[in-house]
């Protein structure tokens, strides 16, 4: 995670004092200002008392958000065409076919959230308040994808989804997906208990990686290999949690035909899945995978790259690119953490490298007790 600073040489001169003066009324006006209207931090904005952003309306500090995180970001992202991508650990992976994904998809992506739970209450996603050290998982969860979307320019929803009356909820994401894939070519979607933990890492490449095709329609991971994951042919079951949805009308007949599954018209003994766990999983696992290409039409992906997560890992399952966190609900909030403060601990220090001669002190070859008169700083 190497990148080159932009030029700020600018800022690093010493302000005059018409300016010093202009710069404390702003500050002023803007705690006043905090004071009246908002209880937003204001006052961190002002830098290192060589330059000051102007206090925006809330109206522009959304739209700065859109603006600033992108930014922030941008010296890490990875390019999408690369031919590998080395994580955190050093470990590498590598494409096996030439790149078909060379340029970012931008709106054309929809990183999807479905839920029909209200999520209104304390730390929930609709909330009109958040409470910080109250964040649940789903919130956490939709963060971080909302985050993700907005480093890269893709789309970002949550559907607040109508409730089914004649099957398990989980089945909601079967119609809201192919409602999705009316709109956008392809349509990500995630479980909230799933995160992105490489915000820096592009769903182009993961394309290009996992070998999304012009014949794909669905991709989605593996379960662990367990006995309890094993559908009717002994094969392990696919996770809903990630799937990868292309547009295409085969597509959008798959889904209906998902959809329709448990009114056992084309397959016997679907409707079970109506409220037996694992639900639509255990129906597309069962039945619809091998109606379709397995491996072009359906990709099935590694287990390990797709679900799961560190802790978890003796499961086989360390959630390489999406990590889903089955069982450690109470995990999401930290991933959430990390793929923020990850980038912006580098970016900071890289901002105090660059101003190393205006924020450091180097007193260590001075003696103590310093002699009177005598100045540390200067
Ligand atoms: C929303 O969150 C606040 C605390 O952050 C809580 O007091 C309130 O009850 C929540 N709203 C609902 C509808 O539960
Ligand atoms: C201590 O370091 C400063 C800056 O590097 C230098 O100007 C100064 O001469 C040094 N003082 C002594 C006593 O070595
Ligand atoms: C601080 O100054 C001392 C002596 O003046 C020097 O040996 C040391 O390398 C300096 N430290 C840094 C981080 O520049």
């Amino acid at each position: 995670m190497n990148f080159t600073a932009p030029d700020r040489k600018h800022l690093r001169q010493r302000c005059p004092w018409p300016v010093t003066v202009a710069a404390v009324t702003v500050v002023l006006l803007v705690l006043f200002y905090a004071y009246d209207t908002t209880t937003f931090a204001d006052n961190s904005r002002v830098i290192q008392g060589y330059s000051h952003i102007e206090l925006s309306s809330s109206e522009s500090r959304l739209s700065d958000t859109h603006h600033l995180i992108p930014l922030l970001y941008k010296p890490f992202v990875h390019p999408v065409d690369a031919s590998k991508f080395v994580n955190h650990d050093g470990q590498t992976y590598e494409l096996t076919e030439p790149p078909r994904f060379t340029e970012p998809l931008g709106k054309k992506v929809l990183i999807l959230d479905v839920d029909t739970r209200p999520l209104n209450g304390e730390g929930g996603m609709l909330n009109e308040t958040m409470q910080y050290d109250s964040i649940t998982h789903q919130t956490a969860g939709m963060l971080n994808h909302y985050l993700y979307a907005m480093v890269h320019g893709y789309e970002y929803k949550f559907i607040q989804s109508p409730a089914y009356t004649d099957r398990h909820q989980t089945w909601v994401k079967v119609p809201m997906i192919r409602e999705a894939l009316k709109s956008y070519d392809y349509v990500v979607f995630l479980d909230s208990d799933a995160v992105f933990p490489h915000t820096h890492l592009p769903v182009e490449w993961l394309f290009n990686y996992w070998n999304i095709r012009e014949e794909t329609l669905l991709a989605m991971a593996l379960d662990p290999d367990q006995p309890f994951n094993k559908d009717s042919r002994g094969n392990t079951n696919l996770n809903t949690g990630f799937i990868i949805a292309q547009a295409s009308p085969r597509t959008t007949e798959m889904l209906n035909v998902w959809e329709d599954c448990v009114t056992d018209t084309k397959f016997e003994k679907c409707s079970k899945w109506r409220y037996e766990w694992s639900h639509e999983q255990a129906a597309f696992s069962d039945f619809m995978r091998y109606e379709y290409e397995r491996g072009t039409e359906v990709i099935e992906l590694a287990c390990t790259e797709a679900n799961g997560y560190p802790q978890k890992a003796d499961s086989g399952c360390s959630g390489e690119f999406v990590r889903h966190f089955w069982l450690g609900k109470e995990l999401v909030a930290d991933a959430l953490r990390d793929t923020v403060s990850r980038y912006m601990a580098l970016r900071l220090h890289e901002t105090f490298r660059d101003y190393i001669d205006v924020s450091m002190v180097n007193a260590s070859n001075k003696t103590l007790p310093l002699h009177a008169g005598e100045r540390v700083i200067v």
